[in-house]
This record gives structure tokens, sequence and C-alpha cells, in this order.
């Protein structure tokens, strides 16, 4: 695969940098996380009982910001956990950090959650890596480049063009202050027009299932930019669509609403949703 991207028509930057630092630190996180699963760690929760924190989360990202850092003093880094810097050059390039994406299935055992990093530049999605430690899948996409997964090009469902056919996913917000923002939503009628719906606990490796084919379309309200920015960049350069609930451009901001699927059902999808 051509890791390289032309922002500007004619100068070519070379994103192979970026993408083998974010998955090399994934890695070295995801080590963190493998050798904790189902063993002894310390527990708490932030912002309400269900949103839980460990101690696993917060040294995953310390040393995943601390080496992009020091690698990268000029970029801005935004990590879940507080850590990170904020930084503003003539090239503008920010880090979204989630270390343990799906803490909840980390606490309770269940094998399912990941490492995301993921690179914007100009605020432009330019490099997304999500890795699943206890599986050792490695996706990583670079703008332009395509995504690959352990090194293999990979894209989006092909075979499964109308909803009827999709095996959906979707999320719920940990903390219940957000629970009237899936109110609008019909899961009867939205369960009934799919094939299947699984909510599976890793919005980033769930967008990374979409950009693979493994499942066909994916929705949640209220994520966080470090929930979203690798993996909605998996997603587009598999092949596939990323929008916010009205069909528009998915802007990196906090308490987001994203939907994402393999392109063909997208249309459909914003319809029964929203
Ligand atoms: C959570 C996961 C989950 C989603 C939640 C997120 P965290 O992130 O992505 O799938 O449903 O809304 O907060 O807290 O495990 O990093
Ligand atoms: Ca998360
Ligand atoms: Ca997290």
């Amino acid at each position: 695969m051509i890791n390289n991207y032309k922002p500007d028509g004619g100068k070519t930057v070379k994103y192979n940098i970026y993408v083998n630092t974010a998955a090399t630190l994934a890695k070295k996180a995801g080590e963190l996380i493998r050798d904790k699963f189902g063993g002894e760690f310390t527990r708490g929760y932030k912002s309400c009982p269900s949103d839980l924190v460990t101690e696993v989360d917060r040294q995953a990202e310390l040393l995943i910001t601390g080496e992009l850092s020091r690698i990268f003093p000029e970029h801005t880094i935004i990590g879940e956990e507080g850590s990170g810097q904020v930084k503003s050059s003539a090239n503008d390039y920010t880090w979204y950090v989630d270390p343990l994406d799906g803490t909840t299935n980390f606490v309770y055992g269940i094998p399912f959650c990941s490492v995301s990093i993921g690179l914007a530049r100009d605020g432009k999605m330019v490099v997304g890596v999500v890795y699943d430690p206890l599986h050792d899948e490695c996706f990583s996409a670079t703008a332009g480049g395509g995504t690959n997964l352990n090194g293999r090009p990979v894209e989006v469902d092909q075979s499964r063009r109308e909803l009827s056919k999709a095996l959906l996913v979707t999320g719920y917000p940990a903390n219940k202050d957000f629970s009237h923002r899936l109110e609008g939503i019909n899961y009867q009628q939205v369960a009934a027009g799919c094939s299947n719906l699984r909510a599976l606990g890793s919005a980033a490796l769930e967008l990374a299932y979409i950009s693979c084919g493994r499942l066909t379309g994916f929705w949640e309200n209220t994520l966080m930019p470090w929930d979203v920015a690798a993996g909605a960049l998996l997603v587009e350069e598999a092949g596939g669509k990323v929008t916010d609930i009205n069909g528009e451009v998915l802007s990196l901001e906090n308490h987001l609403s994203i939907v994402a699927s393999n392109g063909y059902i997208h249309e459909e999808l914003l319809k029964i949703l929203f």
C-alpha cells in the first residue's frame, strides 16, 4: 500500500512515520492491557459510577502521550484521561488518544477492547490506528493510503447493500445524564429493519470492524473525539462512509453523534435512525 498523501496538490507529505509510531505505541499500550486483563488492577469511576476507569487506562495513556510528546514536541496531544499538551504551529497536527476503549468490557473481563490513536492535520484526519490487544489485530490507515489489518489491505462489506441484510452495531453512553439522547431512536424498528443488531462496547473497535467488513453499519450518540478519530479514517479509507446524524461531515467535537457504514446502506440507516 502507498502511505503518501497529497493534501495541497503537489507537495507529497509522507505519513509513514506517524502511522508507524502510532502502531508501535498502540502495541506497547496493548501489552499493558493484555498483561492486566483478567487480573488485579485498581479501578474507580469518573463522571458517575458507571463511567469506569482503571490504573491501566492511565498507565497506557501516559505511555502513549509521553512518547508522542517526546517524538513530536510541536504537536497537540489530546488524551482521554487528561494527559497531553496543546501546541500551535504552522502545520497544525493534533493527536487523539483513547488508551483503552472499552473499559467496561475490560473491567468485566470481556475480551473486546482497543487502543485508539488518531492524527489530524489542519482538522482533517490523516492517520488512524486501532489495536485490539486481546486478538493481536492492528488496524491502520493513512489519508489516501487505504486501510490495513495487520499489514494487509481491507475493505468494507461489499455484499450487503440493503439495510435488511446489514449487521448493525451501536453503543450507549456510560454517563446516565446523556441517556435522553437515546430517546428519539426506535430500537424496535431498527432491529426489525436490519439483519441483526449488536452493542459490543468499544466504539473504536466497532469502527475498525466496519472497515474490514465484519459489521455493516454503526451509530452512536454522545461519543468523544478520541473514541472515533482513528476509526472514522479506517472506515473512509476502506471505502465506507462516515457522517453525523444529519448526513453531514462529522466534526470532532465533544458529545458528537456518528453514523458509519459500508456506504451502500448509509442513506437507509440515516432514515431509519433519525
Ligand atoms: C466507551 C466505548 C463504548 C461507548 C461509550 C464510550 P471508554 O469508551 O467506546 O463502546 O459505547 O460511549 O464511552 O470509556 O471505554 O473509553
Ligand atoms: Ca472511549
Ligand atoms: Ca477510554
